[in-house]
């Protein structure tokens, strides 16, 4: 890493307020991603859409008496302040600049990759290596699409979205989504959907898998996007997208983990007009400690590629950041894949092939192409770097074997699936447990009294709630429509506001009315086939049982109430959607319905699909409300695993992934930030909070959650016992104070070296098996960590009655004990006793002890 002070430029974004006007992802991205937008009938759509944007907002804005002060309103510059900020050149420096963009070289696994690469660069022509920098439009629904290079045998690649499975096309699954994956905190099942998802990319040809995601990470409570990524914790996201990352690259699929890095809200994701993306502000100790935490593990476990975000961070676009690609990225963490930029992420064009992006999607746009060509053969950028991006885009391509016996790209992605196409079923019959099992896990009892579940042959069962039906369409149109972006059960006008519309504002309507929830909305949101929703799945077992069963359907928050119910189940929703955040954690109308049920019904079971945080105080104390389970967003197999768990054929064992508090004032960060003051243009996150997000944050406000970090119940007891810390026998060198290990994929390899193994014993204390999740964390003794950090976890299988129990492991990394030290830039083991709490969630921690280093 050598900053080069001449080159402060550089590093910075280089768009002006007019640049920003011409690039906004609007402007060629969505034709080119969505090729049906330039057919008539995508034209008039989207003269439709524009309209209806434009009118709202005028509506809007005419309803509006003045912007609030607090900017909560969002989006344009309204009367700028006098000393407003105007240039981007108010924040050169903050980014520090990191040139030249390293080479790759090839370590560890790579270096066959990397020879065939640098062989077949080698007899490429300029012209040929920048074509395939960039994506062009295809006849396929690849939302990225590589050119082919014919004339030396290589195909192209296929670019799908997303981590939740395939959207877009037919014959796939609906997973179980990032949070969904998150709370059943299973590290085999999580691998088992990243083998069986990443098995249906390959059967349709997609080279590379747009996701995982563990950027959203969830600072931002309301971002619309957390639901993508596993957890708000950076150790239980880290190890399940290190599971993911090496489960679907196992089958030959590229991973794109994303979205590299700081992209934490929607609100201002992109330029709109003058006013730029919004900068996430993160200091360093912060951004290795947690944004950076994940990406590093799903660095080390293989990723091929990464994509860089659409925000700033520290004032510098993400896909222009030196310090990030070229620095953190591609020298700290010695990544050997390559770098792609979100989808029009790219406002400029030279500084971006310098600090580090490899490829630019949908297209080259207006900034690469002919002017990358022209760019160096006027020398401003060294060919040596477009050498090194293609090495670094044909070596992933060859280390996953796609040079032999992968199928052509796109092969079962048509553009049109109206129209008469090869049927490419990529479903895998052999997955079909993961799916059930995936849905099931993801589940979160956090309430359940008077034995109300399971269920037991109920008498009569009454059913309420928008979330447990179906939506009335699942279809595909012949362009863009609901269903490729699990937008189906949602206002299809407001989704497409955000999503089309550069998102600088929050979206206002926080449920979808439309049906229950199977995935969020956007990229990442899937496309449905076959599913069985919550209430068919009931309706047909209280059919084969003889139970009586009533419903109301019916948009109102007070329906009739048969109070002989044996139990009332209401099921509602919280949607989120990529390009808008939400506009809170919960909401009046679910709310009203569920006290309505209560008053009337002694068994109310609330089921929530919550594509986020929800937050429960208005109705969850009411007497009976005797059930609340937080059922996210289960994918395909929804209906059958909520019938298994409210019929106790399985025993819940999810725990929330982050923390549900009882006000939205307890979170350190609940709103996204809007630009204000003199920052109008120039929209700014300050990370103020440091490392402490979510239970971090509560404990050290000593604030009590309503449901902490880790909790979730189930339908057997559990007791911890039998503690053991053992400090690994090594020399001097295992335990010194910062590691001097090589770099490899992922950083210095011996900050991987296990220097303490802790174990423990659960037992079943309950009436019947069931699977509990032992959950250890860490106190390091330096000033100002946290009090505790989630630094292992293990779900076992506990049988009941079996005196034995079952016993939980542990390995604690030396990262698991460093902390980052700003100034030698590296992890630092401290000297000191370090706390070791084990339990059931994070305030659940029966079992202490101590090691000392
Ligand atoms: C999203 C990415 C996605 C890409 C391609 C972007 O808008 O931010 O996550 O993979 O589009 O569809």
């Amino acid at each position: 890493m050598s900053p080069q002070k001449e080159r402060a430029d550089l590093s910075s974004p280089l768009v002006s307020g007019a640049d920003a006007a011409k690039t906004p992802a609007a402007r060629s991205g969505l034709a080119h991603r969505f090729p049906f937008l330039r057919t008539k009938k995508g034209i008039i759509i989207t003269v439709v859409v524009v309209l209806v944007i434009i009118g709202g907002g005028l509506a809007g804005l005419a309803a509006l008496p003045k912007k609030s002060k607090d900017g909560s309103a969002g989006g344009g510059p309204e009367g700028l302040d006098a000393d407003a900020v105007r240039s981007d050149t108010h924040f050169y420096g903050e980014s520090p600049p990191v040139y030249p963009s390293p080479n790759m070289t090839g370590t560890g696994s790579w270096g066959d990759a990397f020879a065939k690469a640098r062989a077949l660069v080698a007899n490429m022509t300029l012209t040929e290596k920048i074509d395939i920098t960039a994506g062009v439009p295809s006849n396929t629904s690849c939302p990225g699409f590589v050119p082919a290079v014919k004339r030396l045998g290589f195909p192209g690649m296929c670019m799908g979205d997303a981590g939740n499975g395939l959207r877009g096309t037919d014959f796939v699954s609906t997973w179980p989504s990032g949070i969904h994956v998150g709370a059943s905190w299973n590290k085999n099942l999580t691998r088992q959907r990243g083998l069986g998802m990443g098995g249906e990319y390959r059967t349709k040809g997609v080279n590379v898998l747009l996701g995982p995601v563990v950027g959203p990470m969830g600072r931002v409570v309301l971002s619309g996007r957390n639901w993508e990524g596993f957890s708000v914790d950076p150790y239980l996201s880290g190890i399940l997208v290190a599971e993911t990352v090496s489960a679907v690259q196992s089958v030959g699929v590229i991973t794109s983990t994303k979205h590299f890095i700081g992209n934490e809200q929607e609100t201002n994701r992109n330029p709109v007009g003058d006013v730029q993306s919004v900068s996430s502000n993160i200091d360093d100790r912060t951004m290795h400690e947690l944004y950076l935490w994940p990406f590093q593990d799903a660095v080390r476990a293989g990723s091929g590629n990464i994509m860089c975000s659409y925000n700033r961070v520290n004032n510098s676009y993400g896909c222009a950041n030196s310090k990030t690609l070229n620095g953190i990225l591609k020298t700290e963490l010695g990544f050997e894949g390559f770098v792609v930029s979100d989808w029009g992420a790219q406002h400029s064009g030279v500084a971006l092939a310098l600090a580090g992006l490899d490829m630019m999607m949908p297209n080259a746009g207006s900034y690469w192409g002919s002017h990358l060509e022209d760019a160096v053969r006027n020398g401003s950028v060294p060919e040596a770097r477009i050498n090194d991006m293609v090495t670094r885009i044909l070596a992933s391509w060859y280390h996953f074997g796609q040079d032999k016996d992968f199928p052509s790209p796109g092969f079962g992605m048509p553009a049109d699936l109206t129209k008469p196409h090869r049927i490419v079923d990529a479903r895998n019959i052999t997955f079909r447990p993961t799916l059930l099992d995936g849905a099931i896990e993801g589940h979160v009892l956090v309430k359940n009294t008077q034995n109300t579940l399971p269920l037991n042959k109920p008498k009569l069962l009454s059913i309420y709630g928008y979330s447990a039906h179906n939506p009335t369409t699942n279809h595909p149109t012949g362009g863009m429509s609901p269903w490729n972006f699990g937008s189906q059960p949602f206002n299809y006008t407001e989704f497409q506001s955000g999503f089309f519309g550069a998102a600088s504002s929050l979206g206002s309507t926080q449920i979808a009315l439309g049906g229950t929830l199977y995935s969020g909305g956007g990229s990442g949101g899937t496309s449905l086939q076959t599913a069985l929703s919550p209430f068919s799945a009931l309706a047909n077992r209280a059919y084969d049982e003889g139970t009586a069963l009533f419903w109301d359907f019916s948009t109102t928050t007070t329906p009739a109430v048969v109070s002989d119910s044996s139990a009332c189940l209401v099921f509602g929703n919280a949607y989120a959607t990529e390009g808008a955040d939400r506009s809170g954690a919960y909401d009046a109308y679910t709310d009203d319905l569920i006290l309505h049920v209560a008053a009337s019904c002694r068994r109310t079971v609330v089921v929530l699909h919550n594509a986020g945080v929800r937050l429960v105080d208005r109705f969850v104390d009411h007497p009976n409300v005797t059930a609340l389970i937080f059922a996210h967003l289960p994918g395909e197999a929804s209906g059958r695993a909520i019938a298994a768990l409210l019929y106790g054929d399985a025993s819940p064992s999810g725990k929330l992934p982050y923390t549900v508090a009882r006000n939205e004032s307890d979170y350190p960060v609940y709103r996204p930030d809007m630009p204000e003051g003199r920052f109008k243009l120039f929209p700014q996150s300050d990370f103020n909070e440091g490392v402490f997000v979510d239970y971090r944050h509560f404990d050290a406000k000593n604030i009590t959650p309503r449901y902490e970090f880790g909790f979730g119940l189930s339908y057997t007891t559990f007791t911890y016992s039998g503690l053991r810390v053992d400090k690994v026998e090594g020399d001097g060198k295992l335990f010194a104070e910062y590691p001097t290990g090589r770099v490899e994929m992922g950083g210095q390899v011996d900050l991987w070296d296990v220097l303490v193994r802790v174990e423990a014993e659960v037992k079943n204390t309950g009436g019947r098996e069931g699977a509990e999740v032992a959950q250890l964390y860490v106190g390091i003794p330096v000033e100002g960590q946290p009090a505790r950090q989630l630094r292992g976890f293990d779900k076992v299988v506990v049988g009941n009655g079996t005196a034995a129990g079952e016993k939980v492991r542990f390995e604690l990394t030396r990262r698991d004990l460093s902390v980052w030290d700003v100034v030698a830039q590296r992890w630092r083991l401290p000297r000191g006793e370090f706390k070791i709490e084990v339990g059931g969630s994070s305030r659940d921690l029966p079992l202490m002890g101590k090691v000392t280093i």
